[in-house]
């Protein structure tokens, strides 16, 4: 299928121009900026002509998210990998990393394989499931990366976490490190130091019983440790406090010299709501998430970090769970759905950030941490994955509306400025708000 979009505002990590796109064959084929040849407009055929001119629409490589939990397999109840594909495609990803605590946890390339081929078959993204770093994630056992080489792992992972908790044990950690290193692969971690701090106030019956912030700047202090000894590329998931990032900032200096790569990621929920919101939602319910949502502070040092590009990427820790398992307190938020105008309304609406920059976060880096180098830019020949947005679509976030089978967001009710409107994969149109659109002709 041949795609044209005409007269479209084209913004990726290092261009924002106005110009007219072609897609085929499931690749960009041309970009013209600023004047469109004339035979462009008469390209027949079976192509679809979508004319932006006199909009302010945007066209962008699609999203890659490097953090979501699919719950699939073990937790249909609470999302699948078809409605969770779904709701990643109408956020405008084309890519996304699962992460491996499901029921069975993803620790082996025979599940991996199984998921990665059932989302190709559903042909709405590229899915990348983690390999859990300990065995069955119990924190003991790394037996299961020992076994594998870096040729058999092919295309099907390329990263490793633990997500959802920490390895406890510093030598089973340690040992699932330089495993990753000799695979070549990044490994994903999240700090939260064992959650011993939550688990003692659980037992002593105080009302609060969240990770409090001083385990995550440990937990971060402690894995940076391990990363310069190992020489793994260690990324920090869902970085929270000011703290974490001014370690991580110190950490990125002397990376290099020390042999290893340092990356780490921010998800929308923390670069935008601050803890008034957990109070609103409830602490021990719908308002907990891990990390918990922080302080104004840490919103502003996040904010800085990600325009100095200390933060390289925007992961939405996409965390579907059911009312019931809300209301006991299971933590997490849904966030495919509402990522980019999360981002876009509290980073560049309130001008931190250009349009260019959130690109940079959401495609770019994002796909280079993957190491995908043919996606996440707008060139002749990169894959064409796709979104369109409208940057001034202003929209109150509804739980009827989302794709996503749980409704955990904490954004419901609120109004976000920036919509996406249509995504493409591969070339295909696979979400679109625009069949009744008069100026698309096809
Ligand atoms: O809030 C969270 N929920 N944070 C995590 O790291 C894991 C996630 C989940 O799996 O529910």
């Amino acid at each position: 299928m041949k795609l044209i979009f005409h007269q479209v505002r084209l913004v990726d990590h290092s261009m924002d121009r106005r110009g007219s796109l072609v897609v085929e064959d499931g690749h960009i084929r041309e970009i013209h900026i600023d004047e469109v040849p004339a035979d462009l407009a008469k390209a027949g055929g079976a192509a679809i002509h979508i004319d932006c001119s006199g909009t302010d629409w945007v066209l962008m490589p699609a999203f890659v998210d490097l953090h979501a939990h699919f719950r699939d397999p073990g937790f249909p109840e609470k999302e699948s990998l078809e409605s969770a594909s779904l709701a990643a495609a109408s956020g405008g990803f084309g890519t996304v990393v699962c992460m491996a605590n499901t029921k069975p946890v993803i620790d082996n390339l025979d599940l991996a394989r199984k998921l990665q081929s059932r989302a190709e078959r559903l042909g709405l993204i590229d899915l990348f499931p983690v390999l859990a770093l300990s065995r069955n994630m119990e924190g003991h056992d790394t037996g299961h990366l020992e076994a594998l080489d870096a040729k058999t792992i092919g295309g099907t992972v390329r990263l490793l976490s633990e997500d959802g908790k920490d390895v406890a044990d510093d030598r089973v950690l340690r040992k699932a490190l330089h495993e990753a290193r000799r695979l070549g692969l990044p490994v994903s971690y999240h700090c939260d130091w064992g959650g011993k701090e939550a688990e003692d106030a659980k037992k002593a019956g105080l009302p609060r019983c969240i990770w409090s912030r001083l385990e995550e700047n440990l937990a971060t202090e402690r894995v940076l440790a391990l990363a310069a000894e190992t020489g793994v590329h260690i990324h920090i998931a869902h970085v929270s406090t000011k703290e974490a990032v001014e370690l991580i900032r110190r950490a990125r200096k002397g990376s290099a010299a020390q042999g290893f790569r340092l990356t780490c990621e921010a998800t929308p929920h923390h670069l935008a709501c601050t803890e008034e919101i957990v109070d609103q939602l409830g602490p021990e319910s719908y308002g907990r998430v891990n990390p918990p949502l922080r302080t104004a502070a840490d919103i502003g040092a996040l904010i800085e970090a990600v325009q100095s590009g200390i933060i390289d990427a925007i992961a939405t820790d996409h965390a579907p769970h059911t009312e019931a398992d809300k209301a006991q307190g299971a933590p997490g938020f849904i966030g495919l759905e509402t990522a980019f105008a999360a981002c876009h309304t509290a980073l560049v609406a309130e001008r931190h950030l250009s349009l260019k920059k959130l690109s940079a976060l959401m495609s770019r880096n994002p796909s280079r941490i993957l190491r995908l180098e043919d996606r996440g830019f707008l060139a002749p020949w990169a894959r064409a994955d796709l979104v369109l947005v409208d940057p001034s679509a202003e929209w109150t976030v509804q739980k009827e509306d989302f794709k996503s089978r749980s409704s955990n967001s904490p954004f419901i009710g609120q109004r976000l400025q920036g919509r996406v409107l249509m995504t493409i994969h591969r070339g295909n149109i696979v979400y679109d708000t625009l069949t009744n659109y008069p100026r698309r002709i096809g």
